[in-house]
């Protein structure tokens, strides 16, 4: 349970050629695009509204700030360990170097609630756009079909409809986008590129556009008085703003999931990592002042689409549809990432045996782990199709701050025990940087809802009872020592 995986044995691994392997077709462009389409999504185009009219005002502009630089410090650890050990498993493997099996097989486990969740909520709000588009083109799919049986949907009329049968659009967009996956991780991420492109080009279109019409009067109070409850405007507002933005941010670390697919992981990863992250920060930081200075901040209560209400003062509402296809765009290309990294994670879990072998399965032609795909496919679809997740983004949120908890401690732990290993990039500052970034964290996780707590733990629970009944057995590390 507490054997660690030699840094040697992994680098090793990960360099045989015996055909059962991922390719290596990914440059440092690729990789930042990479990290930009996992990012940039309901962040930027839903939280920025919520934030502004429900915690900060036009401070949202700190929270984002805020979430940056606590992210940032988590970033230089995943930027050390990704270009010291350049492996698809990211944290996952990362751990078993550091804390040992059990550990890695909990942050394995953890990562199913960032990268499968993420997808699937993402995929329902993408659903909620797609179906928007195509009333515009007068295409209207049957309510019943855009909802989750636990959904109430709004019909034409005014009335509600409460429960659906399946969210469709949520689903298609899933089985898309998984089998463009198997196809390829160039075709991916040759897709991956096209959607960045197009989502950040509208984001400059609307700074650009949008700049003139900012009425400096909508930035005073710049930093609205607290309303007597925390976390309700005022600087409470700023720091639960940053928690609830901080969703935003998630997905840099998604790059490291691509390390073995990387040309030069030792240099470029750091450049993935990092690089998405500052591109990322730069546009939520000017799209933010953008927003609140078009409209004042009090406009997008309960708004469903807070940027179209900013956009409408410019007058070039005509290009809402343009909005929608970049918001389309944007939810897509994190819906991609995020599959993405979840199959590599669970690549490398069952390449260790932890997981049973089909998931390690390469496709002799496309070179990707199609049937872990395949099983996401399936999994993430269900969740999309039936399951309503608007309220489980805590979820995401929860499980990706343990795992970049673990990261950082693992950071440290190996500069003692480990220094001796060639490390490409190094985090400065050791071990106060990645102190502060376990510190920000905590404090995020404690800021969320006890029931994310409760579910993270029953999610847990579950995944120890397979590692008991399967892992510890079938792990190819305790095999090995058991001779
Ligand atoms: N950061 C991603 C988003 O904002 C998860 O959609």
């Amino acid at each position: 349970m507490f054997s660690k995986k030699p840094i040697e044995q992994l680098l090793k691994e990960q360099e045989s050629k015996n055909g059962n392997t991922l390719k290596r077709s990914l440059g440092p462009i690729h990789l930042v695009a990479l990290g930009i389409g996992a990012i940039v999504g309901a962040g930027i185009f839903s939280l920025t509204g919520i934030v502004a009219s429900e915690n900060a005002g036009p401070a949202v502009i700190l929270s984002f700030v805020l979430a940056a630089v606590a992210c940032s410090f988590c970033a230089l650890c995943y930027a050390e360990y990704a270009s010291m050990i350049p492996v698809a498993g990211s944290a996952y493997t990362y751990t078993y170097a550091t804390l040992g099996e059990f550990m890695a097989w909990i942050i394995g486990w953890d990562l199913v609630l960032e990268y499968a969740l993420a997808s699937a909520t993402v995929a329902v709000s993408w659903s909620s756009y797609a179906t928007k588009l195509l009333a515009q083109f007068h295409i209207n799919l049957p309510p019943e079909l855009t909802a989750s049986p636990f959904d109430t949907v709004k019909l034409a009329d005014g009335s509600l409809l409460h429960g659906g049968v399946i969210n469709l659009p949520a689903v298609c967009i899933v089985a898309l986008l998984s089998l463009v996956l198997a196809k390829g991780t160039k075709e991916s991420s040759g897709l991956n590129t096209l959607l960045v492109v197009v989502k950040i080009s509208v984001i400059i279109l609307f700074i650009a556009l949008g700049w003139s019409f900012i009425n400096p009067s909508h930035y005073s109070p710049f930093l609205p008085e607290n309303t007597g409850e925390f976390g309700h405007f005022g600087w409470s507002g700023v720091i639960r703003g940053a928690a609830v933005v901080f969703f935003g941010f998630i997905g840099f670390d998604a790059v490291s999931t691509a390390a073995q697919e990387a040309k030069n992981p030792q240099k470029d990863m750091a450049i993935g990592i990092i690089g998405s992250l500052a591109v990322a920060t730069v546009l939520y930081v000017v799209f933010a002042y953008v927003m609140t200075g078009l409209v004042p901040y009090t406009a997008f209560k309960d708004d469903a689409s807070p940027v179209a209400t900013a956009f409408a003062v410019t007058g070039y509402s005509f290009l809402n549809s343009a909005l929608i296809i970049a918001i389309l765009a944007g939810y897509t290309s994190v819906i991609l990432v995020m599959l993405m990294g979840q199959s590599r994670v669970f690549y490398s879990m069952s390449k260790d045996g932890l997981l049973p072998s089909f998931f390690s399965d390469i496709h002799p032609k496309f070179k990707t782990p199609w049937k872990t795909n395949m099983f996401f496919l399936v999994f993430v679809g269900l969740l999309a199709g039936f399951v309503p997740i608007a309220d489980l983004g805590h979820m995401v949120s929860i499980g990706t701050l343990f795992a970049f908890s673990l990261v950082a401690l693992g950071v440290i732990i190996l500069r003692y025990k480990r220094p001796d290993i060639p490390r490409p990039f190094k985090v400065p500052a050791v071990p106060f940087v990645p102190l502060l970034g376990i510190a920000v964290c905590v404090f995020l996780m404690i800021g969320l809802p006890v029931e994310s707590w409760i579910r993270l733990l029953i999610w847990m629970l579950i995944g120890i009872g397979f590692y008991f009944l399967y892992g510890l057995k079938k792990s190819k590390l305790s095999k090995y020592h058991r001779k």
